[in-house]
């Protein structure tokens, strides 16, 4: 399976935080495949697809050298990988920022006493670009994980890292200096394939999905004087869908309200007579 070429090879990250959620969303989106821990690779058995699970990290690299046509990686790691892929989709999870970060008894809030100092990453050609836009010279030593622990191991002066939640930060006795930038996991695919129909359809298939996990619909009844006031309040994710009612001077209203605005547009819907108010999940849908 592997070698056939005529089947898409999609890499998905085999380890780590994005593994799960990876598996997740391409199963919502309609493709079977068994994951198991220790397999390299799956196929799809109901898509021209074969699933190959590596290092989040490798994967800009092999999409960048066209043994693997996509694949689901963070856009930090394309951005250092240098690759020239096509980043098609934002897939909402994955969220992070990459920091300067040193220890908390630096006294500084600036750069420039980093000059000539070591800093330990993961991210050695983002950190070296990031320095020199600063006009400053570090030296960089890269490392493959555990980079919180170099300055206390007296290794590097600073690091720069992903930070998520600030806890393997805390957790080493240091802080953020500076931030680099934000980045989060991306949906990718190889420049000379990403037109291919079969591409546009994971795509299509993906933001179904995004979007069924971002919305709710809202049914609701509201006497027709005041449906200004309620599209006002909910106005959907392109248009409410709004039909009559057999009681005489009432609509029913069916609009798309983003989920953590849902309970707050329930009270001011309700606050202008809206009855009948009805939340429903949304699974999936094309838009
Ligand atoms: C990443 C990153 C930091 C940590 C930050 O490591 O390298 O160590 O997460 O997250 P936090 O701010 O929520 O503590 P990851 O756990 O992905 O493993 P890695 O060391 O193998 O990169």
């Amino acid at each position: 399976m592997i070698h056939d070429r005529t089947r898409l090879r999609f890499a998905i990250p085999g380890k780590g935080r994005l593994r799960e959620p990876s598996i997740e969303l391409l199963r919502k989106a309609g493709f079977d495949f068994r994951a198991k821990d220790r397999n390299l690779y799956a196929t799809c058995t109901n898509s021209d697809i074969v699933f190959i699970f590596v290092r989040a990290d490798d994967i800009p690299v092999l999409v960048n050298a066209g043994v693997v046509d996509m694949g689901i990686t963070g856009s930090d790691l394309v951005l250092e990988r240098k690759s020239s892929l096509e980043e098609i989709l934002p897939l909402g999870f994955g969220k992070c920022r990459l920091c300067v970060a040193v220890h908390e008894s630096f006294t500084s809030d600036d750069l420039s006493p980093l000059a000539g100092k070591t800093i330990a990453t993961s991210f050695p050609h983002i950190t070296d670009s990031f320095f020199k836009s600063h006009g400053i010279d570090v030296k960089c030593v890269e490392m493959n994980g555990s980079v919180e622990i170099m300055v206390a191991l007296g290794l590097a002066d600073a690091i720069v890292d992903i930070v998520e939640t600030g806890d393997s930060l805390r957790d080493n006795n240091l802080r953020i200096l500076k931030d680099i930038g934000k980045y989060e996991t991306m949906l990718v695919a190889s420049k000379s394939i990403s037109n291919d129909p079969r591409v546009k359809n994971i795509k299509r298939r993906m933001e179904g999905i995004l979007v069924a996990n971002r919305y709710s619909i809202l049914e609701f009844n509201i006497r027709e004087e005041n449906l200004r006031d309620a599209e006002k309040i909910a106005p959907g994710y392109e248009s409410p869908t709004i039909s009559k009612l057999d009681q005489e001077g009432w609509l029913a209203v069916k609009v798309m309200v983003e989920k953590n605005k849902v309970v707050e547009t329930m009270d001011r819907l309700e606050s202008i007579g809206a009855t009948a108010i009805i939340e429903t999940e949304v699974r999936n849908c094309r838009l």
